[in-house]
């Protein structure tokens, strides 16, 4: 009998639409102060999700790949700013440390990518998703929650999912 993990999930994505769509279940569902940490290699569809999460939550601007900038910050109509962290180009904790993170999830969600570069300095409870690149259209998604209120949020993600993707 399968062991059921109620701290994770897991989703095969068959096209970049469907991990868009996937991106703005969970999206909805995020608050001010919440960490979404993804890791995965170049390709694996992180942006991709992002750009879901951040429409879902109700951005207003147009999600860009923030790899040459380190920070991005997305505006909604009640003036919370959802954060999306790019950590590719961070070489290490100490780089990391310059960053305000406390003022960056004041206000808004915090998405960070290449989130185990800098793993040090995010908070231990957190959302993980670990995506995979499969094959030309698919990617595997494994999210993992870490802590009681993470895990409550998946399960209402999970719940949301069951309507379809
Ligand atoms: N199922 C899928 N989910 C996400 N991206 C996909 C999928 N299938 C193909 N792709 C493509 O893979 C690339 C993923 O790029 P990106 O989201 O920038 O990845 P990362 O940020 O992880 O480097 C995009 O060109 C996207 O169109
Ligand atoms: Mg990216």
């Amino acid at each position: 009998m399968p062991i059921l993990e109620s701290n994770s999930y897991e989703f095969i994505s068959r096209s970049p639409e469907q991990t868009r769509r996937v991106g703005m279940r969970l999206g909805a569902e995020l608050k001010s102060g919440d960490i979404i940490c993804l890791e995965g290699d170049l390709g694996a569809g992180k942006t991709t999700l992002v750009q879901g999460l951040a429409s879902g939550w109700g951005s207003t601007d147009p999600i860009s790949s923030p790899t040459y900038v380190l920070v991005n910050q997305y505006r909604r109509i009640d003036d919370e700013r959802f954060a999306h962290l790019d950590a590719y180009r961070l070489q290490n904790a100490m780089d990391a440390d310059a960053l305000d993170l406390e003022e960056l999830i004041a206000n808004g969600p915090l998405v960070v990518e290449w989130a185990p570069r800098i793993i040090e300095v995010l908070p231990e409870e957190n959302l993980n998703i670990k995506m995979t690149w499969v094959e030309e259209e698919h990617r595997q998604m494994y999210f993992k929650a870490n802590g009681d209120y993470y895990q409550k949020l998946l399960e209402d993600f999970k719940k949301s999912m069951l309507g379809g993707s």
